[in-house]
């Protein structure tokens, strides 16, 4: 009983009495919006007191969000970076204050002292994995790739572009013939995509969209169907997330594959901060997550009910 109980304590009471500020992107994407479920729940079962401010995409709100937990004098900052520069300033005032920051599933471009860790996934990897499907898939056969950006300056955007073009090099019968931000939305992601089949002006010659994530992949789908073409065969789909709506997709024929990133970054950044206030451990500076590739043959309907407890 008494281990029991100090164990207890030595969990509890600790987590009890933390405040964390978590300044969110905003809710672009299913994605978003299920990381932004899974941190509130992590939060709520470890008795923290999660501050929540949504950015609405825009830096400066999270810069001013974050400025805001520095006043109110929080334990700890939770930050998903919506572009990947221009952090140095506000995080070295948190820094002074001695509040310990942990970046949410985006990098930055800026000291590593500047924050306490990073959870996030190997992005130029995600790119590469589903590079890597592509070139598998097509084989020797021609093929001219349209590419979704996500939002431009974001350290997603920038490195699963890398990732992708690392995968397609080499490969001369595989093209990216046009590449434009979608923004990570649905809505963008279909006007894009639109765009792109109109300057093909009736001589449809794209073989595969690839999209870096699923929800622009979505958007695509629908545009590509509104033309009356068929997405998943006359042109192939690879994205990246793994949302539910995907595995619709894939079940329906119409999507081919997508690189599964976890909305549970709050998870192993809870772990983290805990580890350090309580017994002052240093986590690494990375804290990576998996990437792990579905396609059509894995029995898409059953991963898409599996993902309803994620906080989607
Ligand atoms: O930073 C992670 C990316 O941001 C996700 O892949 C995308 O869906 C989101 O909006």
């Amino acid at each position: 009983l008494t281990v029991a109980f100090s164990a207890c304590l030595a969990s509890g009471v600790s987590a009890q009495s933390l405040t964390v500020g978590f300044s969110q992107i905003g809710s672009e994407s299913g994605w978003r919006a299920a990381e932004t479920t899974v941190t509130k729940q992590e939060a709520e079962k470890r008795g923290i007191d999660l501050k929540f401010a949504d950015a609405q995409q825009k830096q400066e709100n999270q810069i001013k969000a974050i400025r805001g937990f520095i006043a109110q004098g929080v334990d700890a900052i939770l930050v998903a970076p919506v572009v990947a520069t221009g952090w140095e300033a506000v995080l070295k005032e948190a820094k002074e204050e001695e509040i310990p920051v942990i970046l949410l599933d985006r990098q930055i471009e800026a000291p590593e002292d500047l924050y306490l860790t990073a959870v996030t996934s190997d992005q130029v990897h995600e790119g590469k994995v589903a590079g890597e499907w592509l070139v598998k898939d097509v084989g020797d056969k021609e093929c001219n790739v349209v590419e979704l950006q996500g939002t431009t300056g974001s350290s997603p955007a920038i490195n699963r572009k890398k990732g992708f073009e690392e995968a397609i090099a080499g490969h001369d019968n595989i093209k990216i013939t046009r590449s434009q931000t979608g923004d990570f939305t649905r809505t963008k992601g279909k006007e894009v995509m639109e765009s792109f089949i109109k300057a093909e002006g009736g001589e449809q010659d794209i073989c595969a969209v690839y999209a870096h994530n699923d929800d622009m992949a979505v958007g695509a789908i629908q545009a590509i169907k509104e033309a009356g073409l068929k997405p998943g065969s006359e042109i192939k789909i690879v994205s990246i997330d793994a949302v539910p709506d995907i595995f619709k997709a894939m079940a329906d024929g119409e999507a081919n594959a997508t690189v599964e990133l976890t909305p549970n970054m709050a998870g192993p950044a809870f772990d983290a901060l805990e580890a350090y206030l309580n017994d002052k451990k240093e986590p690494p500076k990375w804290i990576q997550t998996e990437s792990k590739l579905y396609t059509a043959a894995d029995d898409p309907m059953k991963v898409y009910e599996s993902k309803k407890d994620l906080g989607y």
